[in-house]
């Protein structure tokens, strides 16, 4: 499961205003204490990872919120009860067989099905505890300016496909990538202007690649770790700029399967995003980030708007922008309330 995908960025007016030698004396900082953490990495394995139980996450160590701060990842334990989130994995799999038309990766040895709406899918992204601790998630990172307009406290749902990996496959492997957007993180206009500059491994529109070549310093041979030992029902968070794998070969004796389950915070241009993904989930298509396709449009038993009224609370429905953000909250910053109010308006609200 994953958590934690942001569409959104600020850093580039900062960027702007630094002078060569400073953005100098910086790198040479960070390859400085790069060599240490390739170090403690080594040493520690899987460890460096911070995890934690569920039940324990409102009274989370000090030192567990300063990991998760760190490293960007996290293993949050018994998110979904282990028998509820077996009964997803085995309605799933009902699914694909009702729906044998279902697309995957690779087509003669599935791994990876272009499933976004299926019941068990929607009611692990809307579980409560998922929505609780993507809320606690979101907020080690958030801005100090009051002006702001991005809400970390409320999560918008970004929904994404599965995988159900069988023992033995070595077709479904990802070398070191970023997940959360590409060369038009760091440029301005992004895709509109001329990337006449180049960033290594980046192309526009996709995953940013890390290789050996391309990134020495980040020593992937050394600091690419297995996540700690896992059970159904744990949610492991990546934060979007985490570089993160998928193994050559799936060594297990049991299927490897993970739901990935996104959060992003709330912007004006996450909800832009979230208003067209709810006409996808309307008409059954995969969401706008991911391959067209009449995807779902013909799926026997598919989730549909009557299920979600029937079994979801306000937080998940807001998530999903089927219910108005709540922008009365005293404590929210002047930023937030502007962008929920704005996130309200492209709903529809
Ligand atoms: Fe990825």
């Amino acid at each position: 499961m994953q958590a934690v995908k942001s569409r959104s960025h600020g850093l580039r007016p900062a960027l702007n205003l630094l002078s060569k030698p400073t953005v100098k004396r910086s790198w040479n900082r960070l390859l400085y204490k790069l060599r240490d953490e390739v170090q403690t990495i080594q040493q520690q394995g899987s460890d460096v990872i911070p995890s934690i139980s569920c039940k324990d996450i409102h009274t989370a160590p000090k030192s567990f919120q300063d990991e998760l701060r760190k490293r960007g990842v996290a293993v949050i334990r018994g998110v979904i009860p282990e028998s509820e989130a077996r009964a997803y994995k085995e309605e799933i799999e009902a699914y694909v067989h009702a729906n044998p038309q279902t697309r995957a990766f690779p087509p003669q040895d599935p791994q990876v099905f272009e499933l976004y709406w299926s019941q068990a899918q929607m009611r692990a992204r809307l579980h409560p505890n998922m929505l609780q601790k993507q809320r606690f998630l979101m907020r080690f990172w958030h801005s100090h300016a009051a002006d702001a307009k991005i809400s970390p406290a409320h999560p918008l749902t970004y929904a994404d496909h599965l995988r159900i990996r069988q023992p033995g496959d070595a077709g479904f492997a990802l070398a070191p990538h970023v997940d959360g957007g590409s060369v038009e993180r760091w440029k301005r206009p992004g895709l509109e202007g001329t990337p006449s500059s180049r960033l290594q491994g980046a192309t526009p529109g996709y995953a940013q690649a890390l290789t050996a070549v391309l990134h020495p310093h980040l020593q992937l041979d050394k600091t690419m770790v297995n996540v700690p030992r896992i059970a159904p029902g744990d949610y492991v968070a990546w934060h979007c700029d985490s570089v993160h794998a998928v193994d050559k070969l799936h060594q297990g004796q049991g299927d490897s399967s993970v739901m990935y389950i996104p959060a992003c915070p709330a912007t004006e241009e996450n909800a832009s995003y979230v208003r067209r993904q709810k006409d996808a989930f309307f008409v059954g298509v995969p969401p706008p980030d991911f391959p067209g396709g009449e995807g779902e449009t013909n799926h026997v038993g598919r989730s549909a708007e009557a299920d979600l009224q029937r079994s979801v609370d306000a937080q998940a429905s807001q998530s999903l922008g089927f219910q108005p953000l709540d922008s009365n909250d005293a404590h929210l910053t002047h930023g937030e309330q502007s962008v929920l109010n704005a996130a309200n308006r492209i709903f529809g609200f």
